[in-house]
């Protein structure tokens, strides 16, 4: 079986974190979830993988490379526009060939143990199997409709008024007719070729679809409140180690992990957490659900339940910085000087909340 992760599209909803960068590279627990997808489908014996990329492809070649890191490798597919999920799949044919194969979503998270899954399909004479979660808000995803003996009745995509609170995962599992399927639909209304349709035609003709019922959590990291879901969510299944320095006034519970050079100094973190290579945590106290990334400085000040890019600077800043995404690079100070104001300089789609 071959890999496909589609990782091109604009992020706009993350913006001003996906500005200028791919946002299937920001960090959930210190790891860009781009990678949590390509160790996930490592997991299953994958080695092959193609990448479907767009803008932003210069950046993720960069971060992923060759693959080699992960024992796999890795061919980069450029989409010149994004033009729907299923129009990844047209582009990506000469990579695949004939070989079956399962798709992720790169921007999704999923709770672990789903390899099982793939080889049950790549052993299994189905066409394709589909991944189905129970959602609050079908009307924000495809959406599954199934008959009485489970099977998939009819997929819809973002429909009005979803026929189930069934929502399709961003996991895919095909074999080569999904080519005939991709080649036989036409543009939604949004423009798109939909992965959703493809599917609707493979069971219209009579095709195998499977569908699966994931059980555990999923989350589609599309906005910046899911991002911070999704942190918590691994920060809380991570097992957490201590790399980094220690001092003997802070205090560090064993749901903290400190990566390598990492210090802190006089301050008390509480997991779950996580504190990035180099980076420096001195007076100050980090609460649970934060992850602070690579050489970030946090000095005399209080932040919980966030998300911190590297090189990023907080600086003594009277009150507690809490449900926040904080990019790379900004700085965050406390100046006493006068007029009493706040100060700021703030790039184009910032979001500021002040009390
Ligand atoms: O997250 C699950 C949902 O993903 C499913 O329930 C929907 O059926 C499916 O259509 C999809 O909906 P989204 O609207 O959330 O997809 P999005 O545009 O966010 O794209 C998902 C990923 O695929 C993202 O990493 C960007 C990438 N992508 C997207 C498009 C449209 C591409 O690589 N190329 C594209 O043309």
């Amino acid at each position: 079986m071959k890999g496909l992760i589609l990782s091109g599209g604009k992020g706009t909803r993350l913006y001003p974190i996906t500005f200028n960068r791919a946002k299937q590279l920001v960090p959930v627990a210190n790891k860009p979830v781009l990678f949590r997808v390509i160790e996930a489908i490592k997991e299953a014996g994958i080695h092959d993988i193609g990448i479907v990329i767009g803008d932003t492809g210069e950046e993720i070649k960069a971060a992923a490379g060759t693959g080699e890191r992960w024992g796999v490798n890795l061919t980069y597919i450029p989409q010149d526009a994004p033009l729907g999920l299923a129009h990844a799949v047209k582009i990506s044919q000469d990579f695949l060939g004939d070989e079956r194969f399962v798709m992720f979503l790169g921007d999704n998270v999923i709770q672990g143990g789903i390899s099982s899954l793939i080889r049950q399909f790549a052993h299994s004479d189905w066409n394709s199997q589909v991944v189905l979660t129970e959602v609050d808000q079908p009307q924000h995803y495809g959406v599954a409709e199934l008959d009485e003996n489970g099977r998939i009745k009819r997929l819809i995509e973002k429909p009005r008024n979803p026929p189930s609170n069934l929502a399709l995962v961003g996991i895919y599992m095909f074999d080569k007719n999904v080519f005939t399927a991709v080649n036989s639909i036409k543009p939604s209304w949004r423009g798109e070729l939909e992965i959703t349709d493809a599917i609707q035609w493979l069971v219209e003709n009579n095709f195998a679809v499977h569908p699966y019922i994931h059980r555990g959590w999923w989350i589609d990291t599309g906005k910046p409140i899911d991002m911070l879901e999704a942190n918590n969510r691994v920060l809380a299944e991570l097992t957490h180690t201590v790399d980094g320095f220690v001092d003997k006034d802070s205090k560090v519970d064993h749901l903290v992990t400190v990566e390598r050079g990492a210090e802190i100094i006089n301050s008390v973190i509480r997991g779950p957490a996580i504190i990035g290579e180099e980076a420096r945590i001195v007076n100050s106290y980090i609460g649970p659900f934060t992850s602070i990334f690579h050489h970030t400085v946090i000095d005399s000040s209080e932040i919980e339940h966030s998300i911190v890019l590297d090189n990023t600077r907080i600086l003594g800043i009277p009150s507690r910085i809490e449900d926040s995404i904080i990019g790379r690079e900004v700085e965050i100070t406390y100046s006493p000087i006068k007029p009493k104001a706040f100060k700021m300089t703030l790039g184009d789609h910032s979001k500021v909340g002040l009390l």
